[in-house]
Protein backbone atom coordinates (compact mmCIF):
# COMPACT_ATOMS: atom_id res chain seq x y z
CA UNK A 1 0.00 0.00 0.00
CA UNK A 2 1.65 3.23 -0.99
CA UNK A 3 0.29 7.29 -0.77
CA UNK A 4 -1.53 8.28 -4.14
CA UNK A 5 -3.39 11.35 -5.00
CA UNK A 6 -6.82 9.90 -3.66
CA UNK A 7 -5.22 8.23 -0.32
CA UNK A 8 -3.61 4.79 -0.85
CA UNK A 9 -3.52 2.50 -3.26
CA UNK A 10 -3.20 -1.15 -3.40
CA UNK A 11 -0.90 -2.96 -5.65
CA UNK A 12 -1.25 -6.00 -6.07
CA UNK A 13 0.74 -8.90 -7.58
CA UNK A 14 -1.91 -11.69 -9.48
CA UNK A 15 -0.41 -15.43 -9.16
CA UNK A 16 -2.32 -17.75 -10.97
CA UNK A 17 -3.12 -19.03 -7.18
CA UNK A 18 -5.50 -15.42 -7.06
CA UNK A 19 -7.29 -16.37 -10.07
CA UNK A 20 -11.04 -16.00 -10.06
CA UNK A 21 -11.09 -14.28 -6.33
CA UNK A 22 -12.32 -10.47 -6.27
CA UNK A 23 -10.01 -7.40 -5.97
CA UNK A 24 -11.64 -7.13 -2.59
CA UNK A 25 -10.64 -10.59 -1.06
CA UNK A 26 -7.34 -10.35 -1.97
CA UNK A 27 -7.16 -7.02 -0.45
CA UNK A 28 -8.88 -8.14 2.57
CA UNK A 29 -6.62 -11.14 3.17
CA UNK A 30 -3.69 -9.00 2.30
CA UNK A 31 -5.31 -7.28 5.59
CA UNK A 32 -5.85 -3.41 3.61
CA UNK A 33 -8.75 -2.33 5.51
CA UNK A 34 -9.52 0.68 4.37
CA UNK A 35 -12.38 -1.90 1.83
CA UNK A 36 -14.64 -2.26 4.76
CA UNK A 37 -16.12 -4.97 2.32
CA UNK A 38 -19.25 -4.85 5.29
CA UNK A 39 -21.43 -7.07 2.87
CA UNK A 40 -19.07 -9.73 1.99
CA UNK A 41 -18.84 -9.26 -1.71
CA UNK A 42 -22.83 -8.95 -2.39
CA UNK A 43 -22.45 -5.87 -4.01
CA UNK A 44 -25.07 -4.32 -1.41
CA UNK A 45 -22.95 -2.08 0.81
CA UNK A 46 -20.40 -0.34 -1.85
CA UNK A 47 -17.79 0.07 1.00
CA UNK A 48 -15.69 -1.71 -0.99
CA UNK A 49 -15.07 1.48 -3.26
CA UNK A 50 -11.52 1.85 -5.24
CA UNK A 51 -10.06 3.82 -7.89
CA UNK A 52 -9.14 2.27 -11.05
CA UNK A 53 -6.50 4.77 -12.73
CA UNK A 54 -6.86 5.16 -16.26
CA UNK A 55 -4.05 2.95 -17.74
CA UNK A 56 -5.99 0.13 -16.14
CA UNK A 57 -9.56 1.21 -16.84
CA UNK A 58 -10.05 -0.96 -20.43
CA UNK A 59 -8.14 -4.14 -19.19
CA UNK A 60 -10.45 -4.11 -15.77
CA UNK A 61 -13.89 -3.55 -18.12
CA UNK A 62 -16.69 -1.45 -16.65
CA UNK A 63 -19.54 -1.74 -14.13
CA UNK A 64 -22.81 -3.80 -14.25
CA UNK A 65 -25.63 -2.20 -14.27
CA UNK A 66 -26.34 -3.07 -10.42
CA UNK A 67 -22.31 -2.16 -9.93
CA UNK A 68 -23.18 0.93 -11.27
CA UNK A 69 -26.08 1.54 -9.76
CA UNK A 70 -24.59 0.91 -6.36
CA UNK A 71 -22.15 3.52 -7.30
CA UNK A 72 -24.28 6.17 -6.56
CA UNK A 73 -24.11 4.95 -2.86
CA UNK A 74 -20.42 5.12 -2.36
CA UNK A 75 -19.68 7.15 0.97
CA UNK A 76 -17.10 9.46 -1.34
CA UNK A 77 -18.47 10.20 -4.46
CA UNK A 78 -17.85 8.22 -7.66
CA UNK A 79 -15.39 9.35 -10.19
CA UNK A 80 -14.02 7.85 -13.04
CA UNK A 81 -12.94 4.96 -12.45
CA UNK A 82 -14.86 4.11 -9.60
CA UNK A 83 -15.06 0.28 -8.99
CA UNK A 84 -16.72 -1.45 -6.19
CA UNK A 85 -13.80 -3.88 -6.05
CA UNK A 86 -15.89 -7.26 -4.79
CA UNK A 87 -16.88 -6.99 -8.72
CA UNK A 88 -13.15 -7.04 -10.31
CA UNK A 89 -12.58 -10.81 -10.51
CA UNK A 90 -8.36 -11.11 -10.80
CA UNK A 91 -6.91 -12.97 -13.38
CA UNK A 92 -3.22 -12.75 -15.26
CA UNK A 93 -4.23 -10.19 -17.71
CA UNK A 94 -4.27 -7.91 -14.19
CA UNK A 95 -0.68 -8.74 -13.25
CA UNK A 96 0.44 -5.62 -11.83
CA UNK A 97 -3.04 -4.06 -11.26
CA UNK A 98 -3.45 -0.94 -8.47
CA UNK A 99 -5.69 0.82 -7.48
CA UNK A 100 -6.81 3.84 -5.16
CA UNK A 101 -8.30 3.85 -2.44
CA UNK A 102 -10.98 6.54 -1.20
CA UNK A 103 -10.14 8.68 2.17
CA UNK A 104 -13.37 6.57 3.84
CA UNK A 105 -16.06 4.14 3.27
CA UNK A 106 -18.42 6.05 5.05
FE1 LIG B 1 -20.23 -4.97 -0.44
FE2 LIG B 1 -18.55 -4.93 -2.49
S1 LIG B 1 -18.28 -5.85 -0.56
S2 LIG B 1 -20.55 -4.09 -2.40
Amino acid sequence: VQPGPHGPRIDTEVQASADGRSLMKAAVDAGIDAIAADCGGNLTCATCHVIVPPEWQARVGAPSADEDTMLDYTAVPRQSGSRLSCQIRLHPELDGLWVELPERQY
